[in-house]
């Protein structure tokens, strides 16, 4: 997809409400108003699956999205939702990418809580937009697999789950990363086996979508943030929290940080849980 790119007076605007948030203590606000106890949505999802193992029945999975640690969201902010997760006994933990806000190392005031979130079969990750800034995403790799976060580059994970066999498979974002091999991706995985995918970004799902893709979580729109008449356009394209493309549900998060300003309308952060279930 070709990248987004904002004209000077654009990001100029976003600058200058960045800096006037973080000095009004938009932090603090932030994590109060949208993050807390009370405040942040637990989105339950059920997806049901054609001819799904039944050792797969009920396979739980906890999905966080666009952190954009940074001026808004740092260190203890995720405490909250880390125990939600940790209460909720799922399978896995998957984080769909926009790590960062404007460095890579502001993935470093995240990375040790998330470290903390505990699941059957650990935390796997992909990459949004956001992460690829000066091309040091390796970066948040590694400091991340120090923690025990695997992120998944244009690859698949098989997991053996009561003797049943689940891919998951992640891709590199479709707008910045140089290089997307969705077929090498997917070259691993077994017939008769399901796959979830994780891909950042919504807006092509429709191409990615396959009868061996039961489930799709994606990120990126934010729920569209602000989702107000005009503010709304400010963000990427929203396609909705979720919508089928053939068999393959597609769940996309409305995030649980922010961009710009500390604030959201109409689009609480969020935790998603998918549990598969046989259709
Ligand atoms: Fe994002
Ligand atoms: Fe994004």
């Amino acid at each position: 997809m070709p990248p987004r790119r904002h004209g000077f007076a654009r990001r100029a605007f976003f600058r200058a409400a960045e800096s006037l948030a973080r000095a009004l203590c938009g932090r603090a606000f932030y994590r109060a108003r949208f993050l807390a106890r009370g405040r942040l949505r637990l989105r339950e999802e059920r997806v049901e699956v054609h001819a799904l193992a039944p050792a797969l029945a009920g396979f739980r999975v906890a999905q966080l999205s666009d952190l954009h640690a940074g001026p808004f969201l740092g260190r203890g902010d995720l405490a909250h939702a880390v125990e939600c997760v940790n209460r909720s006994h799922c399978d896995l933990a998957v984080i769909t990418g926009d790590f960062i806000t404007h460095r890579w190392s502001d993935a470093l005031r995240v990375l040790d809580d998330l470290a903390a979130l505990r699941t059957r079969h650990g935390t796997l990750a992909v990459f949004g937009n956001h992460d690829y800034r000066g091309r040091l995403e390796g970066r948040i790799a590694q400091e991340a697999a120090a923690r025990g976060i695997r992120f998944l580059r244009d690859e698949a994970l098989r997991l053996e789950h009561d003797g049943a066999g689940l891919w998951v498979c992640g891709l590199e974002d479709l707008e910045e990363a140089r290089e997307l091999d969705v077929a090498r991706a997917r070259a691993q995985e077994r017939a008769g086996e399901p796959e979830i995918l994780l891909v950042h970004n919504p807006g092509r799902a429709r191409l990615l979508a396959s009868p061996a893709c039961a489930l799709m979580l994606c990120g990126h729109a934010h729920g569209s943030q602000i989702d107000l008449p005009l503010l709304r356009r400010l963000g990427p394209p929203n396609p909705g929290a979720r919508f089928s493309a053939g068999t393959t549900r597609v769940i996309v998060s409305r995030g649980l940080g922010v961009i710009g300003v500390p604030l959201r309308v109409r689009a609480s952060a969020e935790l998603v849980f998918a549990t598969l279930e046989p259709a």
